[in-house]
C-alpha cells in the first residue's frame, strides 16, 4: 500500500488532504507537532508521528519509508523558508521519489510578504528536488463559510474586490491524485475557483442557498487588529494586514484550467460549498 508523508496534517488543509488520500485507499502518516492535541483521525486512517518544524526534529523518522511527502507549512510562519529546506534536505536524504509542496496563487506577489516566502520555498525545494510538483491554491472558498453559515461575513477588505477562491475538498483531491499518480513531476499548477466573486456576491448567494439574510460588513483594519486579529502572534499579524491591504486594492484572482483539467470535471462552485455545509 502507498504511504504518503502528510507535514501539517493536523491543520485544516492538511486534514482535508489526508481525508483525500484515504478515500483513494493510500496510508497517510500523519506530521503533527509535538504535544499537539489536534490529531484529528482514527488510527486505522491514519498513523501520527511528531515533528517539530522549526528545528527539523523527528524528520528523518517520518520520512523513513514513505513514497510520497506532502509539504504544507504551517500558516503565514515567519520560517517557511527554512522549513521548507529542513523537509525537503530530509525527503531527499531518505530518497522520497515524490514530493508536493502546497504553495498559494501568486507567490511572488510583492506586497504580501508571506506570499513571497512562498516564492523562496518553492525555490529552496527545487533546489533540493528538481521533480517537486507545486500546487498554488487560491483563498479557500471555506474561509468564509462559517460566517457565512452564522449569517455575519465581516472583513477587512473591500467587499467589492473580486476572487476566484476555491474549494479546499477540489485542492485536497487534485493534491491527492498528484501525490498518486506520475506525470506531474516539475510541474506548478494553479489551483482556482471557477467564477470571480466579491464578498458582497458571496453573502447574497449564500443567503439564496440558505433561505435567510447574510449579512456583509467592511470593517476597519483598525477593527480587526482589536478584535480577531488581536489572538495571532506578531509578525504574522503584519503580514495579514499587508494581505487584507492587497485584498482590498486587488482582490485575489486567477484562472480554473489547471485545476479542472486535473480534476476532470468542473470545478466546484461557491453555492455548492455552501449547500453542502448547510
Ligand atoms: N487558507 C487559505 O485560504 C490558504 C490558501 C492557499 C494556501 N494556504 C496555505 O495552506 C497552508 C496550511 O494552512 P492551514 O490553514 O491548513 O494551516 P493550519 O490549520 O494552521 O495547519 C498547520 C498545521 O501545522 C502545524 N504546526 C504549526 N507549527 C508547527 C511546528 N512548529 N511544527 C510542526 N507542526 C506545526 C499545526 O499544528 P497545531 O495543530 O498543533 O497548531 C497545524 O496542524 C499554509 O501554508 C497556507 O499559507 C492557505
Amino acid at each position: 500500500m502507498t504511504v504518503v508523508l502528510v507535514i501539517g496534517a493536523a491543520g485544516k488543509t492538511g486534514h482535508a488532504v489526508t481525508r483525500a488520500l484515504v478515500a483513494r485507499g493510500v496510508r497517510v502518516r500523519a506530521a503533527v507537532r509535538p504535544g499537539s492535541q489536534g490529531m484529528p483521525y482514527a488510527a486505522e486512517l491514519a498513523s501520527p508521528v511528531t515533528v517539530e518544524l522549526t528545528t527539523g526534529l523527528g524528520l528523518r523518522a517520518a520520512m523513513a519509508g514513505v513514497d510520497a511527502v506532502y509539504h504544507l507549512a504551517p500558516n503565514v510562519h515567519p520560517d517557511e523558508v527554512g522549513i521548507a529546506a529542513r523537509v525537503a534536505e530530509s525527503a531527499c536524504a531518505a530518497g522520497v521519489s515524490r514530493f508536493v509542496f502546497h504553495s498559494v496563487l501568486h507567490p511572488e506577489d510583492t506586497s504580501m510578504p508571506h506570499h513571497v516566502r512562498k516564492a523562496e520555498a518553492e525555490t529552496v525545494i527545487r533546489a533540493r528536488l528538481s521533480t517537486a510538483t507545486v500546487l498554488r491554491p487560491a483563498a479557500y472558498g471555506q474561509n468564509l463559510l462559517d460566517a457565512a453559515l452564522a449569517g455575519r461575513m465581516a472583513v477587512p477588505y473591500s467587499l467589492d474586490a473580486p476572487f476566484t477562491n476555491v474549494d479546499l475538498d477540489d485542492v485536497a483531491e487534485v493534491a491527492a491524485l498528484v501525490l498518486t499518480e506520475s506525470g506531474r513531476e516539475g510541474a506548478t499548477y494553479e489551483l482556482c475557483g471557477p467564477e470571480s466573486l466579491t464578498v458582497r456576491e458571496q453573502a447574497r448567494i449564500a443567503s439564496d442557498v440558505l433561505g435567510r439574510t447574510v449579512q456583509v460588513t467592511q470593517i476597519s483594519l483598525a477593527e480587526w487588529a482589536a478584535g480577531p486579529g488581536s489572538a495571532v502572534p506578531e509578525p504574522a499579524r503584519e503580514d495579514l494586514l499587508a494581505m487584507f491591504r492587497a485584498y482590498d486594492r486587488d482582490g485575489l484572482t486567477g484562472d480554473a484550467t489547471d485545476l479542472e483539467r486535473l480534476l476532470g470535471r468542473p470545478a466546484t462552485p461557491w453555492h455548492v460549498t455552501v449547500e453542502r455545509a448547510a
